[in-house]
């Protein structure tokens, strides 16, 4: 196993590369199952999970080739439906496969995912819907079996708003008969390309990027070249590591539209933020960081992909502040981490009360999950002294060469393997 060595206390400043989204290219690298032929996918991130989801899509005869950012998709016709517990409990994002599984064969076995880092994260949404479609659905042995003869088209009411739920029947009702009307659909930019990709690949629907959905299933689509949208979860995280150690960070290639109550937020904070017509973003850090409530919630509200980073940026504002999480309640593993580094966070259920004007010091600290580590890292950059970040494999899973693109910008952080 790898860990980072972290020598705090150097500022940033030059330009970042941000790289296509993780949590666009696995739903749609799942959407191309929904079909046989070759896509090719550019702006590819090179990311564990995206290897993950190249060896599940290999156990269902789609076999990628990749070529720097480009990957080159063969999907042929599987006998295979199976999404195994090995590949599902490190990548809860395989349970995409159920859709797409579903709606062309009328058969899927996907192993339940348990709980996580931060708490149950239960599937019902997606099995409810799966049902309304008219799918049989077992559990058997950790693993759900559904099955249909034909899915056909329903009116679906999601409870809350769920993206992998929204994505999983948006793949199964584009082959189903008839019409289906979905309610309170996910809106993140991710679920907007899904359903754009469904749209180019031939599939009837109308309310891209609305909360009210309406799919008029067809009988065949064909396959599609797309570009992967920017990860606005790793623009968001850079951009948070600007305005805690960046004298002046410029991003290339992310979306400002994406990310915007983000820079909202940064600019209450005092940073200053320029975006310029191609999407140019410069972040310069204040010389005083006023504190900043936040309150995450779907998009487009403020990530909870971004809450963790966010506290550690609030332990160097100018006073307290609140961060309250609303859609995942328990996701606070950081917290206790983060405290060993000296932050000062009181926890009243699911809100934060950070307090300001910290001195952080280095220390060991472990990584817990993707958007926990990254905060420990931006932590570890305005801290004095070594923070050694064990567990590192979770940034893997979803930002591209980190350590590179921050020590490109000034950063001292060493990948070395622990004893
Ligand atoms: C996706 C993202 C994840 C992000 C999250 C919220 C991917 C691969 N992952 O996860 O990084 O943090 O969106 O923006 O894109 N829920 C239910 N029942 C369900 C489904 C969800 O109760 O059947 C609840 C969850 O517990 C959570 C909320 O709905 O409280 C939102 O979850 P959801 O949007 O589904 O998250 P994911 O798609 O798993």
């Amino acid at each position: 196993m790898d860990r980072f060595v972290i020598e705090g206390g150097y500022p940033l400043t030059g330009t970042i590369g941000i790289s296509g989204a993780k949590n666009s290219a696995l739903p749609l690298l799942s959407a191309a199952l929904l079909c046989d032929g070759e896509y090719v996918f550019d702006n590819v991130p090179n990311l564990r999970d995206t290897r993950t989801m190249l060896r599940l899509l290999g156990d269902l005869n789609a076999h990628g080739s990749i070529d720097g950012s480009v990957l080159h998709l063969q999907v042929g016709e599987s006998a295979n439906r199976t999404a195994s517990y090995d590949l599902v409990k490190t990548m809860r994002a395989s349970f995409y496969v159920l859709g797409p599984l579903l709606a062309r064969y009328g058969e899927a076995r996907v192993s339940l995912p348990g709980g996580c880092a931060w708490g149950p994260r239960p599937v019902d949404q997606h099995l409810k819907a799966v049902a309304k479609l008219g799918a049989t659905i077992d559990i058997d042995a950790g693993y759900i079996s559904a099955r249909c003869d034909k899915l056909r088209g329903t009116e679906i009411i999601f409870e809350l708003s769920s993206v992998g739920a929204t994505g999983n029947v948006l793949m199964a009702a584009v082959l189903a008969e008839g019409t289906t009307v979905l309610e309170n659909c996910a809106r993140e930019p991710e679920i907007v390309q899904l359903t754009e990709m469904l749209v180019a690949m031939g599939a009837e629907i109308e309310g891209v990027g609305q909360s009210r959905i309406v799919v008029h299933g067809v009988k065949e689509l064909h396959p599609v070249s797309l570009a992967i949208i920017p990860d606005r979860i790793e623009l968001g995280t850079y951009m948070i590591a600007a305005a805690l150690v960046g004298e002046s960070i410029r991003f290339d290639g992310g979306n400002a539209k994406h990310i915007g109550i983000v820079i909202e937020k940064l600019r209450e904070a005092g940073c200053q933020i320029d975006v310029d017509a191609t999407d140019t973003i410069t972040v310069k850090r204040p010389d005083k960081l006023h504190p900043v409530d936040i309150k995450t919630a779907p998009y487009p509200g403020f990530p909870t992909d971004l809450q963790a980073q966010w506290i550690a940026l609030m332990t160097q504002a100018s006073g307290d502040s609140l961060v309250t999480e609303t859609v995942y309640l328990d996701r606070f593993t950081h917290v206790a981490e983060l405290r060993r580094l000296g932050a000062q966070i009181r926890m009243d259920g699911n809100v934060a009360q950070v307090v300001g004007n910290i001195v952080l010091k280095g220390a060991p600290v472990m990584s817990t999950d993707i958007r926990a580590s990254s905060s420990l890292v931006l932590a570890g950059l305005a801290a004095s002294g070594s923070t050694l970040l064990s567990r590192i494999y979770h940034l893997d899973r979803g930002y591209e060469r980190i350590e590179q693109k921050l020590t490109e910008v000034g950063a001292h952080i060493v990948r070395e393997k622990e004893e």
